[in-house]
């Protein structure tokens, strides 16, 4: 397995990061150019309740090996994991998972894809210390994006609904801990979620 070290991503590296939004499976899946400065902007502002979570933190940073940047990966925190079904004529929150949650999002230099380094940027973060608090890691995927499930089937992720939801997106997740551990409390369910 490969080992990469995260850092936190600042505004001043956004010229490393901003060219591998220039690729065609990136601007699919994430977005453009200016996407990677879209994250720091939201960093900056307060935390707020998000589809019927509370928002705890939020997390950059960037992967390097040796002294070659390789990669991005964020982490939204909040105080537990929903499971929305919005849109016209949706319902709200339909789940909960009450237990701290971390939502993953990442991209890969595409000069470096398809070498593990995705699988060790999501395996570095479940290890970073800000996050020793979380139970539960999730990252909302579209069906299609085969790396991406790819990268999250690697690093013990499982669907928790292999259905996707009303927005085409599966959510994987991975318990820090025992699901045994975290019986349904109250209604909740233990399905789904989304972030
Ligand atoms: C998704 C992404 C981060 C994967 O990064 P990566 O470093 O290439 O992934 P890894 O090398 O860790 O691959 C993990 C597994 O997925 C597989 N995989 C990677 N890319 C793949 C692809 N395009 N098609 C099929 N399988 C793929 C790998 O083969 C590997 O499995 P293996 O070791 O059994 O061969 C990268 O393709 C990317 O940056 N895509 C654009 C942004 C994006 O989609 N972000 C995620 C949004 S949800």
């Amino acid at each position: 397995m490969r080992c990469v070290r995260l850092q936190p991503f600042e505004r001043k590296q956004l010229s490393l990061v901003e060219p591998w939004f220039l690729d065609a499976d990136t601007q699919r899946w994430l977005g453009g150019p200016a996407w990677p400065r879209q994250m720091l902007d939201l960093a900056d502002r307060p935390l707020a309740e998000f589809r019927g979570a509370a928002e705890t933190g939020r997390y950059r940073w960037l992967a390097w090996e040796h002294d070659k940047a390789v990669g991005y990966i964020d982490c939204g925190t909040y105080d537990r994991w929903t499971t929305w079904e919005g849109g016209p004529g949706g319902r709200g929150v339909i789940g909960t998972i009450p237990r701290p949650a971390g939502s993953i999002s990442y991209v890969v230099d595409p000069a470096s894809r398809c070498r593990g380094y995705c699988t060790a940027m999501v395996t570095a973060v479940m290890a970073m210390p800000e996050l020793a608090h979380i139970r539960l890691f999730t990252a909302g995927v579209e069906a299609a994006n085969a790396g991406s499930v790819g990268c999250l089937l690697k690093a013990g992720f499982r669907p928790l609904n292999p259905e996707p939801d009303r927005e085409g997106v599966v959510y994987y997740a991975r318990f820090t801990i025992s699901c045994d551990a975290y019986p349904p409390a109250g209604d909740s369910h233990q399905t789904a979620g989304s972030g």
